[in-house]
């Protein structure tokens, strides 16, 4: 496909200040009501995406004037000061649910006859809950083609208004539009919902911009909104930033441990979408909300359970997110996000298992199961939907060999997605206390060893093998008579022995290189790993070393995670269990190759369960799959995501 795009991980802390588009929902909802408006009204901050331009031209065909100013986000409205007429009018909402769902009820508001159509994805959305109120309150309208779906054909005459009930338990939008058209009718509108609404902060917004153009409602109990029959007066406002978009670069701080923040966002947006940074808190972030920004800070992602009911344009993002977790992650409550531009419930489930994430899907959510060993890239599917892309996309600040097909959708709402993203991509000048250290952290048979080497020589940095140092210490036990499992007596050992490791490994002034693996010493090593007194004594060798050569390709098992967990570059290495089994079976067919399998199996539980630095994917590291990958493939993709961090 050629409308793919391969991303390029960070490997790296996300870093810098986001300014972001003008919110699609804002801007939506604000243009109407300037062109239902008396006046002239001037919008900044305005969206320029398919979405809004849906709206500016259904708006101008119904005769309001517009000027706007894409370069600055501006734009002028003169309204019609009340409802509008046409004759034998095709409106065309393309893709956009906001267009479509809010000019309905004003469509029927207005006089003659008029079609209100999108692309074919927006005719399989739901419309039937709209349709059915209206017709109640009197409207003539047909549906073209599905019931309940788009085209709808109007023969209107004005809607007198008065009551009626409506679920808005498949899309709040449905009573948005009706409470944005309510001023018109001349008897007003009281809505009466016969559930509770999903997405209630949208319904929030819509009080809040009409307020803004001078329409107050009134809310009595949760379940009721009364519009009074009136007239829009033009305004001056400027949009809020897109609370959903700033949703994707606040998890990419959290999934990369880099710090993201988004100007003109805060706690008293508009937005019902800024509760994302709260779920991010409770992940274990750093949230600070500033008067006029907020900024995440990535710290732990903790699990939890979350229900995303009131913000589910942000369900994506988080699971997503989830896939770095240290425990599964569930999100309840979104079993409505079904019916957006795509299953977007299925959708997720789908394309998380193309990337080795386990997600299970539930009637009104999802539960993702992470497992940082099993992540490897993939071509992912969008469905059409700008959120998937932009979701999916957060997987590759970790994992390479993601790529994005059909990566325009974003255009729906965000059409400089990218390069937004691309812009957060750290710059680091390894000088003074910044040492270029590069971490790489695996399990045994993940061909870490290999490319750590090779990486080395491709970057002309120096490589260290910290692995060969707890290696180094089990044949010096051995040679001493001690026996390694003697935690003192060991510890004690290796602070009196003296360890080289450069191409060859001296003990002592001794050259152990072969000695050092074994399958007797690769039997002791793990013992000899897991003690906290040799922990100590090579950690700090290993800072001492690098810091004093400026850096260097570093591998082993807690380099990210406890050596250098400020590296400028951190990967983990890993392969599935079988390919890894069979590499150290063709290295040395000594062991049979259920041996090695069981040996491998035995040292990745021990490696990692221990208490003193387990094996773990440091946070923030870009995890590598090399199963399918050539050993050239791998240094070449680590080199480029080095390269594309760190300045000369
Ligand atoms: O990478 P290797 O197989 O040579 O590592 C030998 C052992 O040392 C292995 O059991 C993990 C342990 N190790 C460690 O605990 N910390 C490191 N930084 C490197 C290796």
């Amino acid at each position: 496909m050629n409308n793919s795009r391969l991303m390029t991980p960070f490997a790296a802390p996300a870093e810098g200040v986001v300014s972001l588009p003008g919110s699609k929902s804002h801007t939506n909802r604000a243009l109407l009501c300037a062109a239902l408006s008396e006046g002239t009204s001037r919008l900044s901050g305005v969206l320029f995406a398919e979405d809004t331009e849906a709206m500016l031209k259904a708006i101008v065909s119904l005769g309001a004037t517009v000027e706007a100013d894409r370069k600055n986000f501006e734009i002028e409205v003169t309204g019609l000061a009340g409802a509008p007429m046409f004759r034998d009018l095709i409106i065309d909402a393309r893709l956009s649910g906001t267009t479509s769902r809010f000019l309905l009820p004003t469509l029927a508001a207005g006089k003659g006859e008029v079609t209100l159509d999108g692309a074919p994805q927006l005719r399989s959305r739901p419309f039937a809950e709209q349709i059915e109120a209206l017709r109640n309150l009197g409207c003539d309208l047909e549906e073209l083609g599905t019931p309940g779906g788009l085209p709808i054909k109007l023969a209107s005459r004005g809607l007198e208004g008065g009551e009626v009930e409506i679920s808005a338990e498949t899309s709040s939008q449905f009573v948005s539009g009706l409470m944005l058209a309510a001023p018109l009718y001349p008897s007003g509108l009281k809505i009466r919902l016969v559930g509770p609404p999903v997405s209630r902060p949208y319904l929030n917004l819509t009080i809040k911009v009409m307020r803004d153009f001078g329409v107050s409602v009134d809310e009595p109990d949760g379940l009721t909104y009364i519009v009074p029959p009136g007239r829009y007066l033009a305004a001056d406002l400027r949009i809020e930033p897109d609370a959903s978009a700033a949703s994707y670069f606040f998890a990419a701080a959290s999934i990369t441990q880099g710090r993201v923040k988004v100007v003109g966002l805060h706690r008293e947006s508009y937005q019902g979408d800024v509760r994302f940074a709260d779920v991010l808190e409770q992940l274990g972030a750093k949230v600070v909300w500033g008067e006029n920004y907020i900024e995440v800070q990535g710290d732990r992602i903790r699990g939890g359970i979350f229900d995303l009911r009131d913000f589910s344009d942000t369900a994506q993002t988080l699971a997503a997110l989830a896939a770095f977790a240290e425990s599964d992650i569930e999100i309840t409550g979104i079993g409505f996000i079904r019916r957006k531009e795509t299953d977007r419930i299925a959708g997720m489930v789908t394309e998380l298992a193309k990337c080795g994430v386990e997600a299970i899907e539930r009637e009104d959510g999802l539960i993702v199961r992470p497992d940082l060993w099993s992540l490897r890239g993939a071509s992912v599917d969008t469905y059409g939907d700008h959120r998937m892309a932009m979701s999916m996309a957060l997987l590759s600040l970790r994992v390479p060999g993601v790529t994005i097909n059909d990566h325009d959708c974003v255009a729906k709402t965000f059409p400089a997605f990218f390069s937004c993203l691309e812009g957060l991509r750290p710059k680091v000048k390894p000088r003074g206390k910044v040492v270029a250290v590069a971490a790489i952290d695996g399990p045994a048979g993940s061909g870490k060893s290999t490319v750590a080497r090779l990486l080395a020589t491709e970057l002309r940095l120096p490589h260290f093998d910290t692995g060969a140092m707890y290696r180094a210490v089990a044949v010096a036990a051995l040679r001493a008579g001690i026996d390694p499992g003697d935690q003192d007596a060991t510890t004690d050992l290796a602070e009196r022995t003296e360890i080289s490791i450069s191409d060859r490994t001296f003990i002592d002034g001794v050259d152990a290189t072969d000695e050092i693996r074994t399958p007797e010493i690769s039997q002791w090593v793990s013992v000899v790993a897991a003690n906290p007194g040799v922990r100590r004594v090579l950690v700090a060798r290993q800072r001492k070393w690098a810091t004093e050569l400026g850096g260097g390709v570093m591998e082993g098992r807690d380099i990210g995670t406890e050596v250098f967990p400020d590296a400028i570059f951190k990967a983990f290495v890993t392969a599935q269990p079988e390919v890894r089994a069979r590499r150290r079976y063709d290295e040395s067919s000594v062991q049979t190759l259920g041996d090695v399998a069981d040996d491998l199996e035995r040292r990745d539980r021990i490696d990692s369960t221990r208490t003193d630095s387990p094996l773990q994917v440091a946070p923030g590291a870009v995890v590598v799959d090399t199963s399918e990958l050539t050993i050239q493939e791998v240094v070449s993709e680590l080199a480029s995501m080095f390269r594309s961090v760190v300045e000369d």
